[in-house]
């Protein structure tokens, strides 16, 4: 195919794009993906893309892994969808599988996406807890249906009318920009509870917290936070909910990001990584509250629930993730892409802050320091559009006020080259842009 062919093809492309993709949460990027394997996604003309999002943050085993495609093609030839209320061996399988991880939460129930489970698991705490007051972070991101959007302050709240009645936010500790200087996160934390309680109507029903809060910008929350988190909830008969959509099955170098605090919360919710990119997410929760479901009655009836097509992908992707030992191997690979980026800071001044855990790693620019030429946001999206134009795909916070933070989140499956790769990349990118 010569080039010619290949821009009237990617012209008409884009003009029936635009006449038929509606816009729903800014620019499609300029690339269009025609098959992807592995680190990498290929358009047509075979130019490749080091996937350094896992695509939507959820592809932790890369693309196409083989034993993934054959489990697809096997469960869609014999066990694909069921009536809701049918149960199947996968299903019970998956569910039994994950309770074995998480002890305390043996209690399961299967769904398709991370807004859909959060959505479950916020009505799960209204429900066994009698209240209907739900509190998050003000950086937070838990899905745009109802109750998981109103529980989302990152971006999205203008435009829409009311969000659930009773909702309310605390600001996430933020080590590199702290919002008070010298108080630590315990006094923001008791602060935030106390300004917290005097609006509270006594109706708390739960907390819901990213581990990591990574569209917020790849905020950790310090070790101690989530006891005191949940120190916090227990006081006010709160549960605790943990999404842990993009942090669980390895990726910050511990099967949950939980385990490092050692604090189990009362529910749990994964999706994004436990179907390795195809739709899959999970409510796992206590047989205290478990019973008290069934005995108000919960309901939560969709078309998805529980189906086995997906359940089989799930304990496919969980027997992967432990026999190839998966989190250990984001701890190293993490390791030398995190030394990497601070070699990169070491001789760039506008990267203020590398964090992060395992292989989910941000770069936070400032405004550029020397000759004060750009602000942050303009740098970050700059590295970002050149980077994917010389090979590397780096997502990027772009709403809010933290500046530009890229996300940083390869496959668990990535080798320590196109980690090299990547990093070169990256280097290149931020030298294209910075002589100018
Ligand atoms: C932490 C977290 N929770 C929930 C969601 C929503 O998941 P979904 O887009 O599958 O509904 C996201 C999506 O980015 C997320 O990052």
């Amino acid at each position: 195919m010569d080039a010619s062919t290949t821009q009237a093809g990617d012209a008409a492309f884009w003009a029936r794009a635009r006449r038929h993709m509606l816009s729903f949460g800014g620019h499609f990027v300029p690339f269009v993906a025609a098959r992807a394997e592995g680190a990498f996604v290929y358009d047509r003309t075979g130019r490749r893309v080091l996937d350094f999002t896992s695509g939507q943050m959820s592809a932790i085993l890369g693309h196409s892994h083989p034993e993934i495609v054959a489990t697809i093609a096997s469960a869609a030839a014999s066990l694909d969808h069921l009536f809701s209320s049918m149960l199947s061996a996968p299903v019970v399988d998956l569910a039994e599988a994950l309770a074995r991880l998480v002890p305390p939460l043996p209690q399961v129930m299967l769904l398709s996406t991370g807004g859909e489970a959060n959505e479950a698991a916020i009505k799960i705490a209204k429900l066994v807890t009698g209240g209907w007051e739900v509190v998050g972070f003000a950086q937070s991101w838990h899905g745009m249906t109802g109750g998981a959007a109103a529980a989302t302050y990152k971006a999205g709240r203008r435009g829409y009318g009311p969000a659930a009645a009773g909702s309310f936010a605390i600001p996430a500790p933020n080590a590199f920009r702290p919002r008070f200087a010298n108080l630590s996160w315990k006094a923001e934390l008791d602060d935030a509870f106390d300004l917290l309680d005097r609006q509270s109507t006594g109706n708390l029903a739960a907390f819901i917290a990213e581990p990591i809060l990574s569209s917020g910008g790849i905020i950790e929350l310090p070790q101690g936070y989530l006891a005191a988190l949940k120190q916090k909830c227990a006081e006010r008969g709160m549960l605790l909910i943990l999404d842990e959509a993009q942090t669980a099955l390895g990726r910050t170098g511990t099967m949950f990001a939980f385990e490092r605090d050692g604090v189990t919360p009362d529910i749990l919710v994964l999706s994004k990584t436990l179907g390795a990119g195809l739709p899959l997410s999970a409510v796992m929760t206590s047989e205290a509250i478990g019973e008290e479901c069934a005995r108000r009655g919960f309901l939560f009836y969709t078309t998805h629930v529980n189906d086995p097509l997906p359940a089989a992908v799930g304990l496919k992707v969980l027997e992967i993730v432990e026999r190839d030992r998966l989190p250990e191997r984001a701890a190293t690979m993490g390791a030398q892409l995190k030394k990497g980026l601070a070699e990169l800071q070491s001789r760039h001044a506008c990267i203020g802050d590398i964090r992060g855990r395992g292989l989910l790693l941000g770069l936070e620019f400032i405004d550029e320091v020397e000759g004060k030429k750009r602000s942050a946001a303009v740098l970050s999206d700059t590295v970002t559009d050149h980077a994917l134009s010389l090979g590397l795909s780096a997502n990027i916070v772009r709403a809010g006020a933290s500046g530009g933070v890229m996300r940083i989140a390869p496959p668990l499956t990535v080798t320590q080259a196109e980690i090299d790769l990547g990093l070169e990349l990256l280097n290149e990118a931020m030298d294209n842009v910075l002589k100018n």
